[in-house]
């Protein structure tokens, strides 16, 4: 393994922010990455995958491991069942494509997100109806202290809406080498539950569809709406759906009664920041290289030269104006570096 200095991370992370790591070292075994965190003990360390859901707003001084553990394999299955183990550096849509080549079923609402296997687990990846947490089993993961691996279920990963116990009461203490995903071989659960996916079948007239069916489906909307990385620097969703209780909502929408909202619970409402950012006026605006997508507001770009930085305070316009028009808080998905 070769350690590298002074080593640009451009292409190491969706936003395409010129940053550079003080040193850099790409791992492909979890016996490599044991011997990395070993011999580099009292050096700091910053735990890199595939760069979807971060901005990194200043260059690195630490050692940069890139997760690139690849492999994937079936570990037990039944007629009904299928367990797949997933190492963690295998981008996440090429692992969902093979999935429903096989006719394994759970993953396909989840095509195209951007990233790798191994930080699914982190924020509880979701899209159009599934989260991760749906057909999760467990995660192998190892301590960056002493290297000991541990096997996280799904109840010690404590999954909520884009949270997990990796980054909250565990943060920064683990590597994630792999993951098991239980998936359908029959009686595959389609979920067409999404209104635009409802929408996008019947524009192609398919009232039955396969698994392949829902992730073309899928494919399109999130072409439609979400730019490609590779030609428009972005990480996805850039803040969370902010979630209120029902008496606060309530007020908020007396005043703005045209306001979407989902109800997640008896008592909590969650509801779209990308309506907010769109009203507030900030959809489709370029503030030099950096910007607001034109198709989903919750969603920044960066033009080209962007820096972090520049992003960074487009998001935080973008948070004051929303709370000073509807005094609602709206929290960064995305982590900030
Ligand atoms: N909306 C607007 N203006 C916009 C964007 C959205 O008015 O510019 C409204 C839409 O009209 C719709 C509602 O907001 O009524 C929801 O929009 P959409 O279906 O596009 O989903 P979202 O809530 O904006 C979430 C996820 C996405 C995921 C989609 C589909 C979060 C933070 N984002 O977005 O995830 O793909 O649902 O399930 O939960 C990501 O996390 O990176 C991501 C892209």
């Amino acid at each position: 393994m070769e350690i590298l200095h002074n080593f640009s991370l451009k292409k190491y992370n969706t936003f395409s922010i010129e940053a550079k790591a003080k040193h850099f070292v790409a791992v492909h075994s979890a016996a490599d990455l044991k011997t990395i965190l070993q011999e580099n003990k009292s050096q700091r360390k910053f735990i890199l995958g595939g760069g979807s859901n971060m901005l990194l707003t200043k260059d690195i001084d630490a050692l940069v491991i890139h997760i690139d553990l690849k492999g994937k394999k079936i570990i037990a299955e039944n007629d009904d069942f299928v367990w797949v183990e997933s190492q963690a550096g295998e981008n996440w849509h090429q692992f969902v494509l093979w999935a429903i080549d096989q006719n394994f079923g759970g993953l396909e609402n989840m095509s195209l997100i951007p990233g790798n296997v191994g930080t699914t687990p982190v924020q509880n990846i979701g899209a159009y109806g599934a989260e991760i947490k749906d057909t999760f089993v467990s995660c192998e993961a190892m301590t960056r202290e002493n290297q000991e691996i541990k096997t996280f279920t799904k109840d010690e990963c404590h999954f909520g809406y884009r949270e997990s116990v990796f980054k909250n009461e565990v943060k920064d203490q683990y590597v994630i080498t792999s993951v098991v995903f239980k998936l359908t071989k029959r009686n595959h659960k389609i979920n067409t539950s999404y209104g635009d996916i409802t929408t996008e079948l019947a524009k192609n007239s398919i009232s039955n569809p396969t698994l392949k069916d829902v992730s073309n489906a899928v494919i399109a909307i999130r072409q439609s709406k979400l730019p490609d990385p590779a030609a428009l620097g972005n990480s996805g969703s850039f803040f969370k759906n902010p979630i209120l209780l029902k008496s606060d909502f309530e007020k908020i929408h007396q005043q703005f009664p045209e306001m979407k909202y989902y109800d997640v619970s008896e008592t909590e409402v969650k509801v779209p920041a990308g309506w907010l950012i769109e009203q507030a006026g900030f959809k489709g605006k370029r503030f030099g290289d950096a910007g607001i997508h034109k198709n989903q507001a919750l969603v920044l770009v960066n033009y080209g030269n962007a820096t972090g930085q520049e992003i960074l305070n487009i998001s935080k316009n973008i948070q004051e104006t929303i709370f000073k028009t509807f005094g609602i808080h709206i929290e960064a998905e995305v982590n900030v570096i």
